[in-house]
């Protein structure tokens, strides 16, 4: 008989723990899969952290095919949209200067008014709004009628009155005594003496009138035209006053009655209260050493000071309404919005006030 072959014991141990790890290793294997899915799923599940917002970095991809705005053409602009700007506004009667290619105050004026015309933002920037009306079909010719600014609230107008009509100083039109204007500098310390010589060193104007002048006086300079000289500015009743009877004297000096010297001041002197000097807005220009009258300077501010918010006050035209012997030297600012209308239809500012503005 064939002996059975004996199984040793240690075999069966042997067996026994192979099958062992073999079970374990299943087991782990499987939570070993089971915990990566895990961690994957929760991954998914955590937010991806957005980075922090940067104003520096563009965050919109720009779309190519946008049509590209177009530029902002203000004050200081020039080439050949100003050109074409100022073409148009000139086709519309809004602009009566020069089409130079230069976007000076005359051109900003011209803005202005269109702008006020057409319901737009009045600031005298050409921006996209303002384009698009310029060239759409609602652009319409200028209404030559000028419309006041309305009051201010905030802070009193220098030398307007409550509507935004510039105020009217003259015999009939005293100024009370008690006029204050609204911000005065002195001349001397504000203006640059590159540009003009302050006569004396106590001449005051209000500051808006002086930034007007410095304005026009520096584009004369830019057209060569470079000698300058402010003689007189703000006037105090105590001062209109003096003026007046000095020339009163000078007069009885040369033999005139008391009667004929006064009548004869009055020419070209204003009673005291009487002066729109008193506004701190008129200033005497002139140039030093030489009779104003047959100057370039003269020539110049005559036909370009209206770009500039002043006008020429006293002329030999008007001497029947204005009451004064012509003074090619008087400029008084009055603002773009009055000046050019001014020009425009030969008013002097009794005319255009008796024509447009009531007296409050
Ligand atoms: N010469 C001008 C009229 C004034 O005295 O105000
Ligand atoms: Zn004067």
């Amino acid at each position: 008989m064939q002996e059975r072959k004996r199984v040793s014991p240690w075999m069966i141990i042997a067996i026994a723990a192979l099958i062992a790890l073999l079970v374990a290793a299943v087991f782990v294997g499987r939570n070993v899969r089971t915990l990566n899915a895990e961690v994957q799923w929760a991954k998914s599940l955590t937010p991806t952290p957005i980075p922090a917002y940067d104003a520096n970095v563009m965050q919109v991809t720009p779309d190519p095919n946008a049509p590209t705005p177009a530029p902002v053409i203000r004050t200081g602009s020039q080439g050949e949209s100003v050109w074409a700007l100022q073409e148009r506004l000139q086709a519309l009667g809004y602009y009566t200067g020069t089409v130079d290619g230069q976007f000076g105050p005359a051109t900003q004026a011209a803005v202005i008014l269109f702008q006020q015309q057409h319901d737009l933002d009045a600031d005298g920037i050409v921006g996209t709004a303002t384009s698009e009306m310029l060239y759409s079909d609602q652009a319409h010719m200028v209404i030559v009628t000028p419309s006041p600014t309305p009051a201010p609230t905030l802070a009193r107008e220098a030398g307007k009155y409550a509507n935004g009509m510039p105020m009217l100083v003259n015999r009939e039109n005293l100024l009370p005594d008690s006029y204050e204007p609204v911000d005065l500098v002195n001349m001397s310390d504000y203006c640059d003496d590159a540009i003009v010589t302050i006569k004396g060193s106590e001449i005051l104007g209000e500051r808006v009138a002086v930034d007007a002048l410095m304005t026009m006086l520096q584009a004369a300079h830019q057209q060569d035209i470079t000698v300058w000289q402010v003689s007189a500015g703000y006037r105090t009743i105590e001062y209109q006053q003096k003026l007046f009877d000095e020339q009163v004297y000078a007069y009885r000096q040369q033999g005139f009655s008391g009667s004929q010297a006064r009548s004869a001041t009055r020419k070209t002197v204003a009673d005291p209260g009487a002066s729109e000097h008193h506004l701190g807005l008129a200033f005497d220009i002139t140039v030093p050493g030489v009779s104003f009258k047959f100057t370039e300077q003269a020539q110049w501010l005559a036909e370009h000071c209206w770009e500039y918010g002043f006008i020429l006050r006293y002329t030999e035209e008007k001497e029947a309404v204005t009451g004064y012997v012509a003074e090619p030297w008087h400029f008084r600012y009055v603002g773009v919005e009055h000046s050019i209308p001014m020009r425009d239809q030969g008013l002097c500012l009794e005319e255009y006030l008796e024509q447009y503005g009531n007296l409050t």
